[in-house]
């Protein structure tokens, strides 16, 4: 899983049922912002944000999440900065 989406290109994807989380810190202060999971599911994504201290805050198919990862060149990743 780590290997697909490291590997990640356009027209690639991860396995169903794969995990993948976004932890964001503020630039500035260096401290932990929210964390953004996206599970795959058949042909789409589970869509999840959870605050800094781990309390879930949204969950499902979130509409705001969906239409930015709609538009990422590999079925819905943008994979690493390179
Ligand atoms: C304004 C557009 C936008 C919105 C809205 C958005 N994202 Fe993203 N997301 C991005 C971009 C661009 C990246 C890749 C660059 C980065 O990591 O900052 C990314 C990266 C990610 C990643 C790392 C995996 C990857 O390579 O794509 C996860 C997980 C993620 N977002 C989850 C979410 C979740 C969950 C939501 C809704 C709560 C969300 N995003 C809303 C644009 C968006």
């Amino acid at each position: 899983m780590v290997e697909s989406y490291r590997a990640l290109r356009p027209g690639l994807t991860v396995p169903d049922g794969a995990l993948i989380a976004a932890f964001h810190t503020d630039e500035r202060t260096g401290a932990a912002g929210p964390v953004y999971v996206m599970q795959r599911v058949g042909q789409g994504w589970k869509y999840s944000a959870f605050d800094a201290d781990g309390r879930a805050t949204e969950h499902g198919a979130l509409a705001l999440c969906e239409r930015c990862h709609a538009e990422s060149p590999s079925g819905g990743l943008f994979g690493l900065p390179r």
